[in-house]
C-alpha cells in the first residue's frame, strides 16, 4: 500500500510508507552504504594504522551498531514521526526532544560537508569522460587533486548541483524518490568495485597493502583511535541522528526489524572492506601515502584505472556510482531535517525542502572553501575537518548513547518488545541480549571510549 492514513487524535495525517521488503532494505542500505564507506573508512583507517583500527570498528558495529540501529528503526516505526517528534511522542513534557535537535543539528552538518565530497566524484565523472586522467603519473594525479580543490569556484559549482539533485529527489518523497533509485542501482555499485578489488589486489606489490589491511599491530591502537572507530562505525552505518529513525517510520507493521538490521549492517560492512580491499593494495603499489587525509581515494583510484583496459570509461562509471551511492545517503540527511520541518513546523515538503537544501548549502559552501581560498580555522582545524568531527566523533556518539539510554531504561521493555516482535508475532531469539546490550553495553562503552577520546580519562 502506498499511502496510509492515520488518525492522529487532531487530524488526519497522510503519511508515506515503503511499498515492499526489499524497497526498505534498499533505502537503508543505500543511507548507509555511502561516502563513508568508499571515501571516509579508507582514509580514517588509513590515518589510524590499518587493521588494529578495522578490528575495532567490526567490533564496535556489532556490539554498539547493530543494537543501536534497531533502537532507531523501532523508536521510529513506533512513535512514526521525525526524530523530534519521536522523543515528544514518546516522552511527552521531558527533555528528551533535545535529542531530535542535535540530530537535527548532526544532519546540517554532516550533509554540509558531504555535499561537498560527493561534488568532487561529479568533478571526477567529467574528467574521466574527457580523459584528463591518461598517461599521467600518480604524482601528477595527486596534484590535479589538491589543485583542484584548492580552486574555490569549481568545487562549489558541483556541490550545489548535488544539493539541488539530492533536494529534487526528496521533493518527490520517500517512496517515489528514494525507493526507485536505491533498488536498483545499489547493486551495480557492488558489482562494480568488486571489479576494482580484483584490479588492485592482482597489481604487483599489491601484497604489502594486504598486510596493512589484515595484520593488526595493536601498539598502533590509541584512545583516539577507538573514538575515531567509534564515529566511523556510527557514521557509516547512519547512526545517531534519527536518519534510519525516520525511515523506521516509514517501514510497516509487518517488516521484521531485526532482519532489516541485520541486512544493512552486513551490506554497510561489506562494502567498506571491499572498498579498503580496492584502495590498499593499489596505495602501496604506487607509493601513495596511506595516512594521505580526505583525498587518498580520489587519489588513487584514478591511478588504479589508468591500469585497466577502458579505464576512463570505467572510472566514468566508478565516479557515477559512488555519486549515486551518495545521493541515496544524502536523501536520508535531507529527510531528517525535512520531516521535522513538515512535521513540526507545518511547512509544505516542496517549501520544506527547498529551505533546509539552501540552509546547508550555506555551510557548504564555507566547507568547501576552507579547503583553500578562505581559511577558516577553530581549535587547529579548518572547517570541513570541524564539522567532520564534531558531527561524527562526537554528535553521533552521544546521540548513540542517548537513545540506547531512553530504549533501555525510559521506555518500558514490553513496550520495545511489542515493537520488535511485531505485536508478539514473531519469534525473538535475541531478545535478551539485544536488551543486555541496550542498557548496560552500549552505554558503557561509548562513555568511556568518549570520555577518553577528548581526552576526559585517563587508562
Ligand atoms: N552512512 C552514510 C555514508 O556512509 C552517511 C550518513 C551518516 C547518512 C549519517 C545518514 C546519516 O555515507
Amino acid at each position: 500500500m502506498a499511502f496510509k492514513a492515520r488518525n492522529t487524535g487532531f487530524r488526519i495525517q497522510r503519511r508515506d510508507v515503503f511499498s515492499s521488503r526489499i524497497g526498505i532494505v534498499a533505502a537503508a542500505a543505500g543511507s548507509a552504504v555511502g561516502l563513508g564507506n568508499i571515501w571516509k573508512f579508507p582514509y580514517v583507517a588509513g590515518n589510524n594504522g590499518g587493521a588494529a583500527f578495522i578490528l575495532m570498528y567490526l567490533f564496535f558495529i556489532v556490539l554498539i551498531g547493530m543494537p543501536v540501529m534497531l533502537s532507531e528503526f523501532a523508536l521510529g516505526r513506533k512513535a512514526r514521526r521525525n526524530v523530534h517528534g519521536v522523543f515528544k511522542r514518546l516522552a511527552p513534557r521531558s527533555l528528551w526532544h533535545i535529542v531530535g535537535y542535535m540530530g537535527i543539528g548532526a544532519a546540517f552538518m554532516i550533509l554540509a560537508f558531504y555535499g561537498v565530497v560527493a561534488g568532487w566524484s561529479l568533478e571526477y565523472i567529467v574528467n574521466s569522460l574527457s580523459g584528463a586522467f591518461i598517461d599521467k603519473s600518480p604524482e601528477q594525479i595527486d596534484f590535479m587533486f589538491d589543485d583542484f580543490v584548492r580552486s574555490s569556484l569549481r568545487p562549489v559549482i558541483w556541490q550545489l548541483v548535488f544539493m539541488a539533485s539530492t533536494a529534487f529527489i526528496v521533493v518527490a518523497g520517500v517512496k517515489k524518490g528514494i525507493e526507485k533509485y536505491a533498488k536498483i542501482l545499489m547493486p551495480l555499485l557492488f558489482v562494480m568495485i568488486v571489479i576494482l578489488v580484483f584490479r588492485s589486489i592482482t597489481l604487483p606489490g599489491a601484497q604489502q597493502g594486504l598486510t596493512f589491511l589484515f595484520q593488526p599491530d595493536f601498539s598502533k591502537i590509541t584512545t583516539t583511535s577507538a573514538l575515531e572507530a567509534l564515529g566511523q562505525a556510527f557514521f557509516s552505518l547512519s547512526l545517531g541522528m534519527g536518519a534510519l529513525m525516520t525511515y523506521g517510520s516509514y517501514i510497516g507493521q509487518e517488516d521484521n526489524l531485526g532482519s532489516i538490521t541485520l541486512q544493512v549492517s552486513v551490506a554497510d560492512t561489506v562494502i567498506a572492506i571491499l572498498a579498503g580491499l580496492a584502495i590498499f593494495p593499489a596505495v602501496f603499489a604506487f607509493g601513495i601515502n596511506p595516512a594521505e587525509g580526505p583525498g587518498l581515494v580520489y587519489k588513487t583510484l584514478p591511478v588504479v584505472f589508468q591500469q585497466m583496459p577502458a579505464g576512463s570509461f570505467f572510472s566514468a562509471v566508478f565516479f557515477s556510482l559512488l555519486l549515486i551511492a551518495a545521493l541515496t545517503s544524502s536523501i536520508s540527511l535531507l529527510e531528517v531535517v525535512v520531516a521535522y520541518f513538515v512535521e513540526e513546523l507545518k511547512m509544505t515538503r516542496r517549501n520544506a525542502t527547498i529551505m533546509a537544501a539552501a540552509l546547508i548549502s550555506i555551510f557548504g559552501i564555507l566547507c568547501s572553501l576552507s579547503l583553500g581560498s578562505v581559511s577558516i580555522e577553530l581549535f587547529g582545524r579548518n572547517f570541513f575537518d570541524l564539522l567532520e568531527f564534531i558531527s561524527s566523533n562526537l554528535l553521533l556518539p552521544l546521540g548513540g548513547l542517548l537513545i540506547a539510554v531512553f530504549v533501555g531504561w525510559i521506555l518500558k521493555g514490553k513496550r520495545i518488545k511489542k515493537e520488535i516482535s511485531n505485536n508478539q508475532i514473531l519469534h525473538l531469539r535475541f531478545f535478551g541480549v539485544f536488551m543486555v546490550l541496550i542498557k548496560f553495553i552500549v552505554p558503557i562503552a561509548i562513555t568511556l571510549v568518549f570520555l577518553s577520546g577528548i581526552g576526559l580519562i585517563n587508562f
